[in-house]
Parts: structure tokens; C-alpha cells; sequence
């Protein structure tokens, strides 16, 4: 579901692949790189914050610019090609550039029997785009998207992942008006801002537990290999 144009090339690493110290970041805000920090010290080992900072790089340039994906590989200490790789395999990461606001129309099958396939040619020729495109004023992207959970209100459309309700091609041009002037700005901020409340405290859970039972798991899957070994060899 990612925008049309250009391909994006696949963003250089800064060092043969190795992770360059924290302070080489040269994109990502200050106020960022301390809440990415904060993020991967939640998990045990640092590449499993990839996702949640690709999210902070998109709710600061609204999309995942190269730039980004070079400071977040340093930050999580894989190569880019990896952070590029994994972020192209989700909808919701765009590796290309998108409007300030993504409005995902769904034409699955509740969607189509309620006249998606109708809106979405209407908001092609109102908009002046095709799906995939961006209006040259850089706040709309269309995307046509499969089911988005909310088939008894048809046909479904989301903007920046917000529900917006069922549309018609009258209430679709009204949203997208709102859009353009900023009346929607304090339900709908601009794409790449999942959230606007910031955690607050640190994680919940007890280190020392959540690393015991790990362990007590890594001991039962090994303990279940050498049943399941002891098995074969006597069947033999
Ligand atoms: S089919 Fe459109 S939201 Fe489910």
C-alpha cells in the first residue's frame, strides 16, 4: 500500500555494515534519538525496536526518508539494506514519499458491494490523481486498501489510519476540504503521528522475572529437543 513514483534506492550503510556510534546520527531530531533510546531500552536486544523507530522517524518527516533509515540502523545496530528490507515488507512504513494525509479507501468485498470501486473513481477524478499518487500540493495520497475492520460502516475509508465513517463522493470531497484547511487537524494530525500521548514511565514488567522465565522457556525447548531426539533414536 506504499505511495507511487520513483523508487527509493536502497539507503547506503555509513561503515562497511557495522554500526556507527550514536552520536554519528544526522537526521533524526535530538528529542527523537532520546525517545528511540528509551524505546530500546524496553527490549532485551536493540534490533527488536527497528519497527516502533521507524514509526518516530515517520511521525518527524512523515515518511521513511533514506537519511532515516541510515540513523536507525546505527541506532539498532543492523545495516540499512536490513531496516529498508523489513520497513518495505509493511503497509503502514512508506519508503517513498507520501501527502501529509494518506486516505485509504477499502474495495473488499463488503466495501465493493456498498460502492467502493464508485468512491474510488470519484476520488481519482475529483483529486486529480490515480491510486498511488500524491496531489501536487503534498496533502493527499490515495491508496486503495483491503478490508480495514469496519465493514458494517461502508464503504470504509481511513485517513492517516483514523476511521472517517462510510463516504459518499459528496461527504469525500467535504473530508477532503476539511483536509486541505486544517479543520480536522486535532482528530487527524499529519500522517506518521500514531499517537500524541508519550509514555510516561519506564516498563512495567520486572526485569529479573521476564529474564527468569525466559530462561525457564530456553531450558523446556531444550528439554523437548532431547525428548523428541531420545524418540527417534529409539525408533530407529
Ligand atoms: S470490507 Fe471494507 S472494511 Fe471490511
Amino acid at each position: 500500500m506504499s505511495g507511487s513514483g520513483a523508487q527509493t534506492p536502497v539507503p547506503a550503510p555509513r561503515a562497511s555494515g557495522a554500526a556507527v556510534a550514536p552520536s554519528a546520527i544526522t537526521h533524526l531530531g535530538p528529542e527523537l534519538v532520546e525517545r528511540a533510546r528509551a524505546l530500546i531500552a524496553l527490549y532485551p536486544e536493540r534490533r527488536s525496536a527497528l519497527i516502533p523507530l521507524c514509526h518516530l522517524a515517520q511521525e518527524q518527516d512523515g515518511w521513511l526518508r533514506p537519511e532515516a533509515m541510515v540513523d536507525i540502523a546505527s541506532l539498532v545496530g543492523v545495516t540499512p539494506a536490513e531496516v529498508y528490507g523489513t520497513a518495505t515488507f509493511y503497509d503502514m512504513l512508506h519508503t517513498e514519499a507520501v501527502g501529509t494525509h494518506v486516505v485509504a479507501v477499502c474495495t473488499n468485498i463488503a466495501c465493493l458491494l456498498g460502492g467502493a470501486a464508485e468512491l474510488l473513481e470519484h476520488a481519482e477524478a475529483s483529486l486529480g490523481i490515480n491510486v498511488g499518487g500524491t496531489t501536487p500540493d503534498g496533502v493527499i495520497t490515495l491508496e486503495e486498501a483491503e478490508c480495514l475492520a469496519d465493514c458494517d460502516r461502508v464503504p470504509c475509508v481511513q485517513v492517516n489510519h483514523r476511521y472517517v465513517g462510510a463516504q459518499t463522493p459528496e461527504t469525500f470531497d467535504r473530508l477532503v476540504a476539511d483536509l486541505r484547511s486544517g479543520a480536522r487537524s486535532d482528530d487527524i494530525p499529519s500522517h506518521g503521528t500514531l499517537v500524541r500521548v508519550r509514555r510516561t514511565v519506564g516498563l512495567q514488567a520486572d526485569r529479573e522475572q521476564v529474564a527468569a522465565e525466559r530462561a525457564a522457556m530456553a531450558d523446556a525447548q531444550a528439554a523437548r529437543a532431547a525428548a523428541a531426539s531420545d524418540a527417534k533414536g529409539g525408533a530407529s
